[in-house]
């Protein structure tokens, strides 16, 4: 032998070959015997998952062997840091059992905590805590479907996050904050940015009356003080002004600066809640040509919210809805017809086919007034063709007629 026999450091490392199921590697590192090697080998099944399933100590000759054999086979050596990211696969595989538990162990304090002093209702999965009855609880609709969806948006409410849900017109997102009050006995003021709301009626003004100027609290101050919930609908259509004026309350305990009236702190109530919606933000931005002028909101100002895209409910969910509106008379097999036309209409909506959405509210009242006239295409004219170019009205009609026959 002439060349000391070791094995250069560039050997050291993965080497790895997909197999039909998975893939296949051997580990070579220093063994702690001088002049030895350890080999592991193991299998992924596609999973990540890699148990080591031989572990071996050789020389120098021995692992030039292999390393000839593992060639022919088809091993290919991988990036030096592979052995560097070692430890990092089993800390992937205990990632989420590790999670779970933490995840139960909060879930069972979060428990714990609200029964002892509150009167609380469920919804879902979730205990709200109650609020007093007032005349601006608003009124509870039997037939509101809670989705299991809704649970993490319930559960940011009890726990006073800002909530901002974003989706389509008719998707249900006011409904859902209101139901949520409703159920729970909180008051709510809403706040549409899509018209003439000014920084006045949000945050407030000062008037005259009588002789004497008097303050005015906005929509914002009056829900803060009160412990009401306030929804700002459209908030990509609200001014600067007022999105600077929200931006101070955003923390969940914000306190809001009324600049106007002498820098008077207005500190929040324990029960007051801030809600958004949206129609064109973030993740429905590729729809903002649907809702002209809508502003694009900058990221900072969304990280301080919790966004949840709502889409329409499923058909499965909207026929039920629709039994439940309109129980007795509404039978199942209708209600299926009926979902299956308006998801037929969305989907028409989302290719661009048709410019108008068909909300869950169109739907409910195409259906109500198809009962009273017994006849889909005369309900159709108030419900839905009237409010449409005749070319969309075209569309649909074509939709309709697809799902239902003619009565012979
Ligand atoms: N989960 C639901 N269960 C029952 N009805 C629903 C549900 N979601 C939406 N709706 C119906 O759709 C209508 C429109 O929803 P809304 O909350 O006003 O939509 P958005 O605020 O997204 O425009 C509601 O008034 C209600 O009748
Ligand atoms: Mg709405």
């Amino acid at each position: 032998m002439n060349a000391p026999d070791l094995i250069e450091d560039e050997y050291l490392g993965l080497y790895r070959r997909e197999t039909e199921s998975g893939a296949q590697w051997w580990r070579v590192s220093v063994a702690d015997r001088p002049e030895t090697y350890r080999l592991e080998h193991g299998v992924d099944e596609g999973d990540g998952s890699g148990a080591v399933d031989m572990d071996l100590v050789v020389d120098a000759e021995n692992l030039r062997a292999k390393l000839k054999k593992w060639r022919r086979e088809g091993f290919v050596m991988q990036s030096a840091d592979a052995l560097v990211f070692e430890p990092h696969a089993s800390a992937r595989t205990a990632f989420m059992p590790e999670l779970q538990r933490a995840a139960a162990q909060a879930l069972a304090a979060r428990h714990g905590h609200t029964q002892e002093h509150e009167t609380t209702i469920r919804i879902g999965h979730v205990d709200v805590p109650c609020g007093v009855d007032n005349p601006l609880v608003p009124r509870i609709n039997p037939a509101y479907l809670f989705s299991a969806r809704f649970n993490d948006i319930v559960e940011d409410i009890v726990e006073n996050r800002r909530v901002m849900l974003i989706g389509h017109t008719g998707a249900g997102k006011t409904s859902l904050i209101e139901q949520v009050a409703a159920r729970s006995h909180h008051g709510v003021l809403r706040s549409n940015m899509n018209g003439q709301t000014t920084v006045g009626d949000f945050v407030g003004f000062w008037t005259v009356k009588g002789g004497e100027t008097l303050w005015v609290d906005g929509v914002l101050p009056t829900a803060m003080r009160e412990g009401l919930w306030l929804i700002v609908d459209e908030i990509d259509f609200a001014e600067p002004s007022i999105l600077a004026a929200l931006t101070a309350v955003l923390e969940p305990h914000g306190r809001l600066v009324l600049k106007e009236k002498g820098n008077e702190i207005v500190a929040p109530h324990p029960s007051f809640r801030l809600f958004a919606t949206a129609n064109a933000v973030g993740a429905m931005s590729q729809f903002r040509h649907l809702y002209q002028g809508a502003n694009l909101m900058n990221e900072a100002f969304l990280d301080r919210w919790r966004v949840y895209l709502l889409d329409y409910l499923s058909p499965a969910e909207e026929t039920d809805v629709l039994m439940r509106t309109l129980s007795p008379h509404m039978t199942r097999s209708l209600a299926t017809t009926l979902a299956a036309i308006a998801a037929d209409c969305r989907a028409a909506f989302a290719r661009e086919d048709l410019s108008s959405a068909f909300s869950t509210r169109r739907l409910l009242d195409w259906a109500e007034l198809m009962l009273r006239t017994g006849d889909p295409e005369r309900a159709a004219g108030p419900a839905i063709y009237a409010k449409l170019s005749p070319e969309d009205a075209a569309l649909i009609r074509g939709i309709i007629r697809h799902h239902i026959a003619p009565a012979g």
